[in-house]
């Protein structure tokens, strides 16, 4: 039987450079012979493109939605575990309690995580990319994409809020985003080996 993969986790507000960091991470890994696999959430599957061409206006709905598409993704994410590969993934849980729980009129707080705790495993590691929405923000205006209905200042403000407080009461790794790509991963890199052992 082969030991279980790790489950790397990376969340931060949209712009925080979370995918540049994962594939990072991911070929650090792969070269040290250790087998993963990258995802991410929205995923590109069924329930997850509903999510990703604009979701509904309806935030109970929306949320709801959020926590099916992860509920099936977990299933997928447990079934890599299992063979010993390692799974990084954009975004999980925090994201929906950062998120859903910024807008007003949203599902309450509590429900929102008592939903997740249906629908996740909990990874053995997660960081959280720290920036200034003003800077981020600036990021995603550079990529030159068309802005999610999430991409605006003062949501960002209140997300970016929401997750310190869940890192702090969950214990994920806080990195500041604006350190060089290099530093990052090298700072990452080092709490997971420290798992790994
Ligand atoms: P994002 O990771 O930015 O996707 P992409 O790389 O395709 O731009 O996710 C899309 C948006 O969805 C982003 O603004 C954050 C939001 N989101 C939530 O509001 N709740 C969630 O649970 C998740 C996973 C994402």
């Amino acid at each position: 039987m082969s030991v279980r993969g790790l489950f790397i986790v990376l969340e931060g507000i949209d712009g925080s450079g979370k995918t540049t960091l994962r594939d990072a991470i991911r070929d650090t890994l792969e070269n040290e012979g250790s087998r993963t696999i990258v995802t991410a959430e929205p995923t590109d599957g069924k329930l997850g493109r509903i999510l990703r061409e604009g979701g509904t206006d309806n935030q109970f709905a929306e949320a709801l939605l959020f926590v099916a598409d992860r509920a099936c993704h977990t299933d997928e994410i447990e079934g890599y575990l299992d063979q010993g590969i390692n799974v990084i993934c954009d975004r999980y849980y925090a994201s929906t309690l950062a998120y859903q729980s910024a807008g007003s009129g949203g599902p309450d707080y509590g429900l929102l995580v008592t939903l997740n705790e249906l629908a996740t495993v909990e990874p053995d590691i997660t960081f959280l990319l720290d920036i200034d929405p003003a800077m981020s923000m600036a990021r995603v205006e550079d990529r030159g994409e068309e802005k999610s209905k999430f991409e605006r200042l003062e949501f960002q403000r209140r997300v970016r809020e929401n997750y310190l407080s869940i890192a702090e009461e969950k214990g994920f790794i806080i990195l500041d985003a604006t350190n060089p790509r290099e530093k990052l991963l090298s700072q990452s890199m080092e709490h997971i080996m420290e798992k790994q052992r």
